[in-house]
């Protein structure tokens, strides 16, 4: 396929599903260089699949964004190939469910590992690549998880209030050099995370926890809301593309609509408000029965 004439260098992480499979296979079906990532390579057919169906070219790497000789390895191929990077989409993750005192503090750690340090493991072999060329871009997919909190997502919801934190400090710094920053923020779409890849605090199913009746109810919540959720996520791909495209680009984009009247309500509502009608679809279904 013939590259358009604002071909990018693209290094997408986490392209085994979901977002990230999206996100490669609609990037290279518009002609850009797209290195998808993921840490077991195995896992490639969906996304060779969908990249065929749409037409165009990925090269699939293995990385695992805690294992930083993976990265190393993943950038000296860039390095070699094409001579800088263009744009980084740090996109993998996973989340974990559980309230902070049914998670081991390994939990929390690994939580922390892949969602947070494994982006800055990203950023920080990526940064010199992308300083070869002015306007580089880091798009972080962080959550709604990342400015609205909930029960039994603690360690979830830190991995992401920390990415935003990271992200908003590494904007400024990287003005220095033309890279830009975005932080992208989804509501939930019916991927991976919240079925085969969700995984569970250590006590999460004890039903000694203090916690079971919580923990239980809110899961089937949420298990219910994902099954029945039309939303698409080709949603976050097509604003991850827009975000590529755009001369000007933003610092924060959210996709949906339902999203966004949560972050509006969260920045003009005082907290006592939002919290209360945070508390009333979590707590107090718990607290009636
Ligand atoms: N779906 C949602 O509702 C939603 C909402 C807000 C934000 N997000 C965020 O969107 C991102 C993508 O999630 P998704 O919904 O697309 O879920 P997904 O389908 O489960 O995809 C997660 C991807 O991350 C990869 N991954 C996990 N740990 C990794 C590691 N250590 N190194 C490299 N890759 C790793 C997984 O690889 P394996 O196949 O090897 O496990 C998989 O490719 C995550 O950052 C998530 O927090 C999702």
């Amino acid at each position: 396929m013939p590259k358009p004439q604002l071909s990018k260098t693209i290094l997408v992480t986490g392209c085994s599903s979901g977002f990230g499979l999206l996100i490669a296979a609609r990037l290279a079906g518009r002609g850009h260089t797209v290195y998808a990532t993921m840490r077991d390579e195995s896992k490639k057919t969906p996304l060779i699949n969908e990249v065929n169906r749409r037409g165009g070219a990925v090269r699939v790497l293995t990385l695992d964004v805690t294992d930083q000789e993976s990265i190393q390895s993943a950038m000296t191929t860039i390095a070699e190939e094409e001579g800088a990077l263009d744009v980084l989409v740090n996109n993998a993750g996973f989340g974990i469910a559980g309230a902070f005192e049914d998670l081991s503090d390994a939990d929390i750690r690994e939580q922390m590992e892949v969602n947070f340090f494994g982006v800055q493991n990203m950023c920080r072999q990526a940064i010199p690549l992308m300083r070869q060329r002015r306007g580089s871009k880091i798009i972080n997919i962080s959550s709604v998880s990342g400015f609205s909190a909930a029960p039994c997502v603690g360690a979830y919801v830190a991995s992401k209030w920390a990415l935003e934190g990271f992200s908003e400090s590494l904007f400024y710094e990287l003005k220095l050099f033309g890279i830009h920053v975005a932080l992208v923020q989804p509501g939930s779409y019916k991927t991976k995370i919240f079925y085969e890849n969700r995984r569970y605090a250590k006590n999460f199913g004890n039903p000694q926890s203090p916690y079971f009746k919580l923990s239980q109810t809110l899961k089937k919540m949420v298990d219910h809301q994902i099954d029945q959720s039309k939303k698409d996520p080709e949603d976050v791909a097509r604003l991850v593309e827009k975000i590529v495209r755009s001369s000007r680009p933003a610092f924060r984009y959210i996709p949906d609509a339902e999203s966004r009247l949560m972050a509006t309500c969260r920045k003009i509502l005082p907290f006592r408000l939002y919290s209360a009608l945070v508390e009333r679809v979590t707590i107090k279904p718990v607290m009636d029965v």
